[in-house]
């Protein structure tokens, strides 16, 4: 392969391409694309690892074809445009497959779907073509050849005409039937295609175990099911809890004195007929549309459910239903006609790590964020990314000046993938991480048993105003219109010095100050007085006492019925409340201990803040009450913060792990190890998902 500073050159080349900032010939130009392309294919095939996102690749290849199709005088036999891709790993049996495996051609908006509609019809000459959809999955893809009934082999894609041997592996995943009564339907040979995924939450504990066990983290799921495929000791593949789902029969050879058999006409028969053969497949999920309009809305407001899902997707496949149509639209030789992917807003990026500056949080604590070339995720500008700690950062062995790979998923806040050292060009520096706050110039502490460095003056400006906007965040206070922006600037204007100032404001120094209209003050002013009543628990939870999050804070909200009762109380009270820990414990007492914070509840509750447990009686007439909960593993009914809300509700209470203390674990699909442990402590109900639903009827 090419040497690292080749790779760099490579590599910044395509962000040149990418950004029209090039000064190429078309000669020099279809070299570097081909150049280019080969690397990435080889990394992505053969390495497991993604240099460019799928827009960027695409947009790569769409180009050099382009120039080659304007200039065939540039066309040569050897270039990647030519076959189906590159690459294949040495270590691995290979097989070939019985039909090609090919990929899809991608669209990425609406305009891009009509355009391969309008293609669809005129080279079918009709007017109106049914199209199936079903979810495009982010996994490794498997083909699978049964004979006489049994699973014979299984292969990865490879280089599309032949793959690496995975049969052992894929037999480790449960989802894959070894036997089928194809026999029955006069099928002696078949090729199914289709995806191994990891579910969300089994790569979530996979990197967790990872992490314990001082291993390198996995950047994501598809990469977890590509990996665990190649692992060479199949009970460990065993113990990834891979799923697998198949979407194509790609050839089908009937036996000779089969007296009859169920022909099948359309992807929704396939479909159906895989998962009647006990194959996973999306028949369920499997929409069909006739209307290119209404296939377009419904791949548009898809894209908003995609977090939903317990595993990823990164698009929608849409493909003509009836084969006959299929079969007379044929295939390139890189992707078949009749299909083609509707690809969401790509989560990664690459981007250029431009600087780290270092933020004091809420409890002192000192976090990395880096700050990147801005970059366009999944629909949100991101030119802010937190680096966490100094582990992670040494870990990822980041550099300033370092090209990096930016993922946003969903519900989780954008990090840093890796960086890409084959980018490297000897320029980038060594992050140095400070010895003194940022801020207030106190020298630094890190804790034995933390990750994070310390700033320990409480009195430092950026924790204050941190703790004020913990105060007034949704979860805690919930005062509307007191975000981040309006507490920094009424703390820089001296308006507001500690949480108590809020209650307090000179609405006449705000009136005065551009951007604030009476309408704008009447709503702040009741926002603040309406927070005066919330519940007991938002109060605890935003004093932001270090250890105790909202969960905590519910849970001894309900066990006083006035805050003052824990003035006086001493570690053993907290301990005996169930799922409380020593390090809460002791936060606790600490908190309460220190006279400027005694000296803060009296000035909130002459404030006239709410410090009683308005909800204990009603609470108490919930059925669940006195009953513990926990909820692992995927709920396919509703979310699990919809089912703990359930059991508050009715009085019940959510532990954060299990313990002997526990009553009911409710375990949705995939459970994993909490399961494991509750089985082995022996005494907690075990409930499934409509068990669980049954009990909180009869409450
Ligand atoms: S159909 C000839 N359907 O996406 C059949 N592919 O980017 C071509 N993929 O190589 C594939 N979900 O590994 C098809 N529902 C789906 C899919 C799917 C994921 C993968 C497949 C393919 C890749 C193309």
């Amino acid at each position: 392969m090419l040497d690292a500073q080749k790779q760099a050159q490579l590599l910044h080349l395509a962000q040149d391409i990418l950004k029209d900032t090039h000064s190429l010939t078309n000669e020099q130009l279809v070299q570097s694309l081909r150049a280019i392309i080969r690397l990435a294919d080889w990394k992505y095939y053969v390495a497991s690892e993604s240099l460019l996102t799928d827009y960027e690749y695409d947009f790569l290849y769409k180009h050099l074809l382009k120039i080659e199709t304007e200039h065939p005088e540039l066309l040569s036999p050897d270039s990647p445009t030519q076959r189906v891709a590159q690459g294949l790993s040495e270590r691995a049996a290979t097989i070939k497959h019985l039909v090609p495996m090919l990929s899809l051609e991608n669209t990425y908006n609406a305009d891009d779907l009509r355009a391969w509609h309008q293609r669809c019809l005129s080279i079918l000459g009709i007017e109106q073509i049914e199209y199936c959809i079903e979810p495009k999955y982010d996994g490794a893809s498997i083909s699978l050849v049964y004979e006489h009934n049994r699973l014979k082999q299984a292969a990865t894609r490879g280089d599309g005409i032949q793959g690496e041997d995975i049969s052992i592996n894929a037999k480790q995943i449960k989802s894959v039937p070894l036997f089928i009564n194809l026999e029955a339907n006069g099928i002696e040979q078949i090729e199914i295609r289709g995806e191994v995924v990891m579910n969300k939450e089994n790569f979530k504990n996979l990197n967790t175990q990872r992490e314990k066990e001082g291993l390198s983290l996995l950047a994501n799921p598809r990469n977890a099911a590509s990996g665990s495929l190649r692992i060479l000791d199949p009970q460990e593949v065993a113990q990834r809890k891979l799923s697998a789902i198949f979407y194509h029969i790609s050839y089908v050879q009937h036996s000779h004195n089969a007296t009859q058999h169920q022909a099948i006409h359309s992807h929704k028969e396939a479909l159906e007929n895989l998962y009647q053969w006990g194959l996973p497949s999306p028949a369920k999920e499997l929409k069909l549309f006739t209307d290119i309009e209404a296939l377009i809305q419904y791949c548009e407001a898809f894209e908003s459910q995609r977090d939903l899902l317990p595993y990823e997707i990164d698009g929608l496949v849409i493909k003509v239903n009836r084969f006959d149509q299929q079969e007379a639209m044929g295939m390139t030789a890189h992707h078949p006609r009749w299909a083609v992917a509707y690809k969401f807003k790509a989560r990664q990026s690459s981007s250029k790590l431009l600087d780290v500056i270092f933020q004091v949080g809420r409890t002192g604590s000192i976090t990395p964020v880096a700050k990147i070339e801005p970059v366009l995720i999944g629909g949100a500008t991101i030119s802010s990314v937190s680096l966490f700690n100094e582990e992670n950062v040494r870990e990822k062995d980041l550099k300033i000046g370092d090209t990096v790979l930016v993922e946003r998923a969903g519900d989780v806040i954008p990090y840093i993938v890796k960086s890409l050292p084959e980018a490297r060009l000897g320029t980038e520096r060594t992050i140095q991480f400070p010895s003194h706050c940022p801020i207030c110039q106190q020298e630094l502490e890190k804790p034995e048993e933390e990750a994070v460095w310390r700033c320990i003056n409480i009195d430092c400006p950026a924790q204050v105003v941190e703790r004020m906007i913990h105060f007034c965040s949704k979860d805690a206070m919930d005062i509307r219109g007191m975000g981040i922006a309006n507490v920094q600037k009424f703390y820089e204007l001296g308006i507001i010095n500690n949480i108590a100032d809020l209650y307090k404001i000179n609405w006449d120094k705000v009136a005065s100050l551009e951007g604030f209209k009476e309408k704008s003050i009447q709503n702040l002013k009741t926002a603040i007085e309406q927070s005066k009543q919330q519940e007991l628990y938002r109060l605890l939870f935003g004093l932001g006492i270090r250890h105790i999050g909202e969960t905590t804070a519910k849970n001894l909200s309900r066990a006083i019925q006035n805050l003052e009762a824990l003035y006086t109380w001493g570690e053993n009270d907290y301990l005996a409340l169930e799922d409380f820990g020593p390090k809460m414990a002791k936060s606790l007492v600490h908190f309460f201990s220190l006279d400027e914070n005694k000296k803060l509840l009296q000035e909130l509750k002459s404030l006239g803040l709410n410090f009683e447990n308005l909800q204990k009686e009603k609470l108490s007439e919930g059925n669940l009450q006195g009953n513990t909960f926990l909820f692992t593993g995927t709920l396919s009914k509703m979310k699990r913060s919809e089912a703990e809300k359930l059991v508050e509700q009715l009085g019940g209470q959510i532990l954060s792990g299990v313990s002997s203390k526990l009553h009911y674990l409710v375990c949705g699909e995939d459970a994993g190890s909490k399961l494991e442990k509750a089985k082995k402590l022996g005494n907690i109900q075990i409930l499934n998902e409509q068990e669980f639903l049954d009990l909180i009827q009869q409450a």
